[in-house]
């Protein structure tokens, strides 16, 4: 087995002298064996509400929920560096509840390290933590905790001014100390001039192909819903058909009484 993979090692990994960093998402036990020797980074995230409890956004994440499915996947997460994200309102209050907040997902969820979203106005809080001994992943461009602020789920920096913010919240966050930062939903050329500003790896999703890294959530990358097809996504498999296949294919046998047979009885 290869050896588990720390903050350390995915902030050193700029892309001119390293394999690009590859990250998915899990939240169970299962996902992460399949996929903890495959990938860098096993991610925790947020998006959880969405393809686990079925809601139309991540605001109703709890900080239990983060912990419960970061705990199942740490059990399986023997290689890949294992991060987790801090739900909405987990980590804005106060730095105080963020400390707090960020040590439980460390000591029972099991996390190397937490995401936040933000940049400039999350910096002082990313530092605290750094300062406090928590690795820290930053994310800006589309942050998903802010969709009521964009209206949506909408690509971002596509403005000048809007371009000019995200160009000042990546930096601060490295400056602040975050090990990475995930680019979420920003044009290819704006990824691309961050990627190249800063001393630390950009992992892309909808960010083009500049970034040091890629993360997809598991679910998508899988084909596992066929009514969501944002253009940043490529599918690697088309799970939907395959498990709805298999479930026919047991459900008809059940009903014909072919399952199960004495060769599957004691
Ligand atoms: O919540 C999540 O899965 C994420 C990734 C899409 C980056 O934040």
């Amino acid at each position: 087995m290869e050896p588990k993979i720390t903050a350390q090692e995915i902030g050193a990994r700029k892309t001119e002298t390293e394999a690009k960093i590859v990250a998915i998402t899990a939240y169970d036990f299962t996902m992460a064996k399949l996929l903890d020797e495959i990938v860098d980074i096993l991610l925790v995230g947020d998006s959880l509400g969405m393809v686990v409890q079925g809601e139309p956004n991540t605001l109703g994440v709890t900080l239990d929920q983060i912990i419960y499915h970061c705990r199942c996947v740490s059990k399986a997460t023997k290689h890949a560096h294992l991060v987790a994200d801090m739900p909405f309102m987990s980590y804005q209050i106060s730095e105080v509840e963020a400390l707090r907040n960020a040590g439980r997902i460390l000591s029972e969820g099991k996390a190397e390290a937490v995401k936040l979203e933000g940049g400039v106005r999350a910096a002082q809080t990313v530092e605290r933590l750094v300062s406090t001994g928590i690795p820290v992943m930053g994310h800006v461009g589309l942050t998903p905790q802010s969709v009521h602020l964009f209206g949506g789920h909408r690509v971002q920096g596509k403005t000048d001014s809007g371009r000019e913010s995200i160009l000042q919240d990546a930096p601060a966050l490295e400056d602040a100390g975050a090990y990475a930062v995930v680019l979420e939903a920003i044009p290819a050329d704006l990824a691309k001039a961050i990627t190249e500003r800063l001393g630390i790896p950009t992992i892309g999703i909808g960010a083009g192909p500049h970034c040091d890294g890629q993360v997809l959530v598991s679910t998508d990358l899988l084909g596992m819903d066929d009514s969501f097809h944002p253009k940043f996504l490529k599918r690697y498999a088309n799970l939907s058909e395959s498990v709805q296949a298999a479930a026919a294919k047991f459900a008809s046998k059940v009903r014909k009484g072919e399952f199960p047979t004495l060769e599957h009885s004691f």
